[in-house]
């Protein structure tokens, strides 16, 4: 795997929880980057009961100016899980959306970064949160060059699915044009209502690579903390469930992409 971006087109359902449970639960190792321009919320939220001074995506955007991105990195991450160090990290986000004019001139060299962390010694797979697509200045960069972009739909009532169309199209095009192709777009549907995944793939034009449970309890430690998480939670083993199908999918998108060796010989 290498990026996986997660973006939302209003509303709140659930982008950052669903996120730092997949960073919690897939198996290789992850930095979980908070790139939500409106802020991140995972420090004041699952992270709340620590102390942590101020590091992050601000300090690392001033570091980008100086040239310095690669070798402030590593200084700007938080570990997720204390008992097994390194495997889960965090790249903690703003913490004031009036800082988001700041880091715009950050998104393209640290999406460059990103691609090729899965390679560095040892390799990272990063999990982006991108936040809603309302906010003025949305990470663009990282969200048209992610291997997979996930938009994180509620799948309760036509309220919360309705804006979630324009969304798809908007992002489809962007893809088609400038990014990774329109393939590299999927759904992640949130909780279940009177439409079904086929209904919500119809109407979205978009296929649902995985489905999560409404599991409010565990949503709750991990959106504001407090409370031990053991993994065997519903909304934990749905996602750790779903690390395969993403998986297979950003390697079939490789391989679809990748130069045949007849192309290479061809170009040459
Ligand atoms: N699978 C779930 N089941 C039940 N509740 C959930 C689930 N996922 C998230 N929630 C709850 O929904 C609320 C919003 O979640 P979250 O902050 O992750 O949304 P978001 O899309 O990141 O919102 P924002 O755009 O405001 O950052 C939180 O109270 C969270 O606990
Ligand atoms: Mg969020």
């Amino acid at each position: 795997m290498a990026i996986i971006a997660m973006v939302s087109a209003k509303g709140s359902p659930g982008v950052t929880t669903t996120a730092l449970a997949c960073a919690l639960s897939w198996h290789r190792r992850t930095v979980l980057a908070e790139c939500d321009p409106a802020g991140g919320s995972v420090l004041s939220g699952y992270l709340s009961r620590l102390e942590i001074p101020p590091i992050g995506l601000l300090p690392l955007a001033a570091a980008a100016l100086r040239d310095e991105l690669a070798d402030t990195f590593a200084h700007q991450l938080v570990d997720l899980d204390a008992t097994n160090p390194g495997q889960r990290l965090v790249l903690p986000g703003i913490n004031d959306t009036i800082q988001a004019g700041t880091i715009r001139p950050t998104w393209e060299p640290l999406t460059a970064f990103f691609s090729q962390l899965e390679r560095h010694e040892p390799g990272y797979d990063v999990i982006a949160d991108c936040g809603r697509l309302t906010t003025s200045a949305p990470p663009w960069p990282l969200l048209i060059r992610a291997d997979l972009l996930l938009l994180v739909v509620r799948a309760s009532t036509l309220r919360t699915i309705a804006p979630a169309v324009g969304t798809a199209d908007m992002l489809r095009r962007e893809l088609t044009q400038y990014g990774q192709g329109p393939g590299a777009l999927a759904l992640v549907l949130i909780g279940d209502g009177p439409y079904g995944r086929r209904d919500i793939e119809q109407r979205l034009q978009l296929p649902a690579l995985f489905e999560l449970p409404d599991d409010r309890r565990t949503a709750e430690v991990l959106s504001d903390g407090g409370g031990r998480l053991r993994g065997t939670e519903r909304l934990l083993r749905a996602v750790a469930s779903a690390e395969p199908a993403v998986r297979d999918t950003i390697a079939r998108r490789r391989a679809h992409l990748a130069p045949t060796s007849s192309e290479g010989i061809s170009r040459a």
